[in-house]
């Protein structure tokens, strides 16, 4: 099966929304790349991997190897990896040091950054040197210092206004596609409207061009349940009946039974 592209997704404005779920490891890859058109490696693998507070710890080495693990695991899927907080904001130059070394180490289609007008210049800059951006704007993670918290944007004007702004930037200076986070739903769809490029919703509108979630948020995996996410799996209690029986069975002695022991020769 041939990898969905860049051109292609960027041809799915207005059309088959589009199914973006985030990957960090190669068993989820392969499990979730038959469903999905794009998994994106999110530096959301800071807290739901490694247990950091926000996802402003997480490194380029992090990335570099979950992006290339994602990789591995999948053959259908258009991958997009997160630049992390710290690896692109300084100047265009900066960011093309950062995204090269993602591009060369993970095999990845592309890479996602946040913000809005602040990194038009930078998208232009990648996208016309080979490395196709996603654009991530409204409430932007990296920025939670910034914003005051995990802040929905756009119940005032000035938000609104801001939102709208950086998602045109965006779009304008050539991303193929824009994540739209946690913004109230007429924005969420007056951006899609706004824009030429697809949006991916999270939190944002079903009018978006497509939507991402967390996939261990989806699945039931991750303790923290925001209003923008549907489980549609519960595999913590999976995982705790399962723990649960193993532990049973050694301290029974009921495990290893006779099917999974070594006979002799
Ligand atoms: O890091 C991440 O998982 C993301 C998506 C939720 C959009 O940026
Ligand atoms: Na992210």
């Amino acid at each position: 099966m041939k990898r969905l592209t860049v051109p292609a997704v960027r041809a799915r404005k207005g059309g088959q929304p589009l199914v973006m779920l985030t990957a960090y490891t190669v068993r989820m890859a392969q499990l979730l790349d038959p469903h999905c058109d794009i998994l994106l490696v999110g530096d959301s693998l800071g807290q739901v991997i490694y247990g950091l507070p926000s996802t402003l710890p997480v490194s380029l080495d992090m990335m570099c190897a979950h992006g290339a693990a994602v990789v591995r695991g999948s053959y259908h899927a258009l991958v997009i990896v997160d630049m992390p907080f710290g690896s692109y904001e300084t100047s265009p130059e900066h960011a093309f040091r950062s995204a090269s070394r993602v591009m060369k180490e993970t095999g990845a289609a592309g890479i996602k950054l946040e913000g809005g007008e602040a990194m038009a210049e930078t998208v232009a800059f990648l996208s016309r040197r080979g490395i196709p951006v996603m654009g991530h704007v409204g409430l932007t993670p990296q920025a939670v210092n910034v914003l005051g918290g995990h802040r929905v944007q756009g119940r005032d004007d000035a938000t609104a206004d801001k939102v709208m702004a950086d998602a045109r930037a965006v779009a304008d200076a050539g991303a193929f596609a824009v994540v739209v986070e946690g913004v109230v739903e007429p924005i969420g769809k007056a951006v899609t409207e706004a824009i030429a490029c697809p949006t991916i919703g999270i939190g944002a509108s079903v009018a978006c061009d497509g939507q991402v979630l967390v996939a261990e948020d989806m699945l039931g995996l991750f303790e923290r349940t925001p209003r923008f996410v549907k489980r549609y799996a519960d595999m913590a209690a999976v995982i705790d009946e399962a723990a649960t029986e193993y532990a049973r069975d050694v301290r029974a002695r009921a495990f290893p039974g006779e099917e999974q022991i070594y006979a002799p020769k």
